[in-house]
């Protein structure tokens, strides 16, 4: 499913604005939202047993996370026994206000996993999507920042996020960064805008926006798209191994240094640092890890490797000779001689890298069925394509 959510006024607009920078709230821009998630596809999601677990399928109550045992039960399974969520259990829970968090629910189905790429492609991003279903007036969180900017897309019922006025710098997923819900509201500062998010709409928090959100019906739910990107801190595990490499990290220290001594290491490790880290090799692997940083989502379409027929892959080590009016196949050591009515074929072919049944069926019409299939069959015995 191709969502297109994003169109070019709006990258314009929002690369200038408020990437980075400041939340934005758009009205009714999610085309197809009721095809990507509600409420039914939610309760086929949830229904699939196997899908959850006690690191995906979290439930709170009022701020409150519920513990897993609390709402999950043992299933007999082929791999198994396993503790997985138990349907009357959690409706139990939700019937009493509980929230429902799903975590990387980004790849559970199509819809999703196209705003999901779409997302990575417009920010370049690795995208990581966790759903949220909230009963009316029950929060799951307070006031709080993420480490990573969010994309809240709103699919069922109605929900108000209230934005207060500070930004973190900077945060990521770090003890130094956890604070108490008592520290949370007090460096959230003043309340600056509430907005309500119905179907279709969307609201952009920059990275350490703090913020908190309430369902003002029941039976809300969004789906918050995290987007992050590389960071120094990343690169610098990336290059590990070559500080390893060099012999200075290696070396012991006297334990008998001085402070002057360790100064002067520190100085040292400073400039070793530069000489290993700052060289044209390192700034490729910088940027090929730039490029590779997003996520691979890929969804299945056996639909077209069905009609497309068989694929072969063609062999680069065989070419045709001519002789006259003869052709021949050769690989350098053998010679094949072509049959006229397989020629034309086989030419087509050997210019190829992969070849499928329709391509070949849809190019040569003219030709019988049982010419191609008994060319095919005889090329691919002869492992010409394979
Ligand atoms: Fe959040």
């Amino acid at each position: 499913m191709n969502t297109n959510i994003f169109d070019e006024t709006f990258n314009k607009d929002f690369f200038l604005n408020n990437f980075g920078k400041k939340y934005l709230y758009k009205k009714d821009i999610i085309r197809n939202h009721s095809k990507i998630m509600s409420l039914d596809i939610l309760n086929e999601i949830l229904s699939i047993r196997t899908n959850w677990n006690n690191k995906n399928f979290i439930m709170m109550l009022d701020r409150k996370p519920i513990n897993y045992s609390e709402y999950s039960s043992l299933f007999l399974e082929t791999a198994g026994k396993f503790l997985r969520p138990d349907v009357d259990k959690v409706q139990n829970w939700i019937s009493r206000g509980s929230s429902i968090v799903l975590n990387e629910i980004d790849s559970m189905n199509t819809g999703l996993m196209s705003v999901a790429n779409e997302l990575q492609s417009l920010t370049g991003g690795r995208c990581q999507g966790n759903l949220y279903f909230s009963m009316q007036s029950h929060q799951a969180f307070g006031p709080h920042c993420d480490e990573h900017d969010v994309f809240a897309i709103h699919f069922e019922g109605e929900k108000i996020w209230n934005i207060y006025e500070n930004i973190e710098l900077n945060p990521i997923n770090h003890p130094n960064f956890k604070y108490s819900p008592e520290e949370r509201i007090k460096k959230a500062g003043k309340l600056i805008d509430q907005v309500t998010l119905r179907p279709g709409d969307l609201l952009y928090l920059p990275r350490g926006q703090y913020h908190d959100a309430l369902a003002s019906m029941s039976g809300a739910i969004h789906v918050a798209f995290g987007l992050t990107y590389l960071k120094p801190i990343d690169i610098i595990s990336v290059l590990w191994d070559k500080l390893i490499n060099s012999d200075y990290m290696r070396q012991d220290i006297d334990r008998k240094s001085t402070k002057q001594d360790l100064k002067n290491h520190l100085k040292t490790i400073a400039l070793e640092l530069e000489k290993v880290i700052c060289t044209d090799e390192n700034t490729e692997i910088f940027f090929n890890n730039i490029e590779k940083w997003p996520y691979k989502f890929k969804d299945y379409s056996l639909n077209n490797i069905i009609s497309e027929g068989r694929k072969y892959k063609v062999s680069k080590l065989v070419k045709i000779e001519k002789n006259g009016e003869q052709a021949f196949l050769t690989n350098g050591n053998n010679k094949v001689l072509i049959p006229k009515e397989y020629l034309e074929v086989t030419n087509f072919i050997l210019k190829q890298d992969f070849v499928t049944d329709h391509l070949i069926n849809s190019n040569f019409k003219h030709l019988s069925k049982t010419i191609i299939i008994d060319c095919l069959k005889k090329l691919n015995d002869m492992k010409v394509i394979s």
